[in-house]
């Protein structure tokens, strides 16, 4: 596939020429690619031709004037045309929003038809990349149809198509289109991945490869990130100022914490959080802000939403239809005896509550039952729990029809190793499938 070297141009069909396909199309040109951009825009097409930028983006109307002249950026509103002489498409047609919050894919479809008339005509194995959002889901179950039932090929076969997320900023897309935080190539075929190469060959970042699903997701995962940022950071400023404290101040030192604070510490899905601190100290904090007339809908909806996680480990174990039900792991987090406001004393006292058949096994918890340290406190604030404790994992592991993986610890692990066939494990941990065993039927909260 010499043609998609990465480091001789490719032809490249962008469709599309808002924010992201004119800084895509200009950019790609200035890297050496031969690029058609297409849009139905007559306007648009009219100031890509006389090499004028049709949006206002720093450096970008240097580097269309600059790609118009050399020949390798050019503009038309036909389709097959752009098709027949490129390598590979680029979709960036808008997703704008419908009323009721949806995702408008009518010019995704639209785009995916006008590019499955010209793929019979393509010169060479054509790639289509979807750089438009699109909620998970839409390149295989929307795009894909799309493209092969007008041009009654095979995706995978006689095409490749893969989602690719864009992650480009407005007033800076020039300069984000060179140095992203991150390369997605959101297919595993390698014909695919090699069209993904070819356009990212400045690139110093190695390309993720991975499935479109997750990929569509990962934009949407990082757009709300971001949106969650903006809002936690308003919300920490105006309780800080109700408090005569200088909320920026406090911000940009809880920045300077990349262990804690600015890392991906408690950024994997697993169970919900608990424990004496952070229960506690959000109470605190959403009660002063409450007092000072601070209204924080975001910080309030986090005990809401961890009291959500936590009823739906609860329906999940009620749904295997099991009643005997073995927990390993009791406390707030694994490696520690402290079991005030775990979410596993939460879920098993639930499920005790609902007369289920309980064993649990928890290594620090029972080490401390043993030599009497964490014993007045189990016995005082859970003696219906205390009563279930075993020492032995694998006897637990044994009695649990289902069971729920609260920690993912060493005797934990070694239990589960000899599961019957029909046992079933809810991992409640974000520990990574391929660390479990083969055996038995696992499923995870979150995964
Ligand atoms: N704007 C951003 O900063 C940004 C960043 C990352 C991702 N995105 C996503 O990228 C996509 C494009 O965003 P945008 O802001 O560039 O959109 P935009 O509205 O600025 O541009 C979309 C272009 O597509 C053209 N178009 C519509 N139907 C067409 C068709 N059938 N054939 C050819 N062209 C057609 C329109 O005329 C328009 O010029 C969206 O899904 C958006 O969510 C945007």
């Amino acid at each position: 596939m010499t043609h998609l070297s990465p480091t001789t141009g490719i032809g490249i069909a962008v469709f599309g020429i808002g924010y992201v396909g004119a800084v895509s199309a200009a950019c790609l040109a200035s890297d050496g690619h031969r690029v058609v951009a297409v849009d139905t825009n007559e306007h648009k097409l009219r100031l890509l031709r006389d090499g004028i930028s049709p949006i206002i983006e720093p450096g970008l109307d240097e580097l269309i004037s600059a790609g118009v002249s050399s020949g390798r950026l050019r503009a038309t509103a036909d389709a097959a045309e752009a098709i027949a002489c490129s390598d590979l498409s680029l979709i960036c047609v808008g997703t704008p929003s419908l009323p009721n919050g949806g995702l408008d894919l009518s010019h995704v479809v639209r785009v995916c038809e006008h590019i499955g008339a010209a793929l019979p005509g393509a010169r060479s194995f054509h790639t289509v990349l979807l750089r438009s959002t699109i909620l998970p889901g839409t390149t295989t179950n929307v795009a894909v149809p799309a493209l092969e039932r007008v041009s009654g090929l095979r995706a995978g076969q006689d095409f490749g198509v893969a989602f690719c997320p864009e992650f480009l900023r407005e007033g800076s897309a020039v300069e984000d289109y060179y140095a992203g935080p991150i390369v997605v190539g959101g297919s595993t075929d390698e014909r695919v991945l090699a069209a993904v190469r070819a356009i990212n060959a400045r690139s110093q970042l190695r390309i993720r490869a991975t499935d479109a699903g997750v990929a569509e997701m990962l934009k949407y995962a990082s757009n709300a990130w971001h949106a969650t940022k903006v809002v936690f950071a308003n919300e920490m400023g105006t309780i800080a100022k109700s408090l005569g404290v200088d909320g920026r101040r406090v911000m940009q030192m809880l920045c300077e914490d990349t262990r804690l604070n600015i890392s991906p510490a408690y950024l994997r899905p697993g169970f919900a959080f608990g424990g004496s601190c952070l229960p506690k100290d959000l109470r605190a904090l959403l009660q002063i802000a409450r007092q000072n007339d601070v209204s924080c809908p975001m910080l309030e909806s986090a005990p809401v939403s961890n009291e959500m996680h936590i009823r739906r480990a609860l329906e999940m174990v009620c749904a295997a239809g099991r009643r005997r039900v073995g927990f390993i792991g009791l406390s707030f987090k694994e490696g520690t005896d402290d079991l005030r406001e775990s979410p596993a004393v939460d879920l098993a006292e639930r499920l005790f509550g609902k007369g289920y058949d309980i064993r649990i096994y928890d290594a620090n918890v029972s080490l401390g039952r043993l030599t009497g340290a964490n014993l007045a406190a189990i016995e005082s604030r859970i003696p219906h729990l205390a009563a279930l404790l075993s020492d032995d994992a694998a006897e637990v592991a044994r009695h649990g029809d289902t069971l729920v993986l609260a920690h993912h610890e060493p005797n934990g692990a070694l239990a589960l190793r000899s599961l019957r066939d029909d046992q079933l494990v809810i991992d409640m941990t974000c520990v990574p499938q391929t660390h479990l065993p083969a055996s038995g039927r696992y499923t995870g909260l979150c995964w």
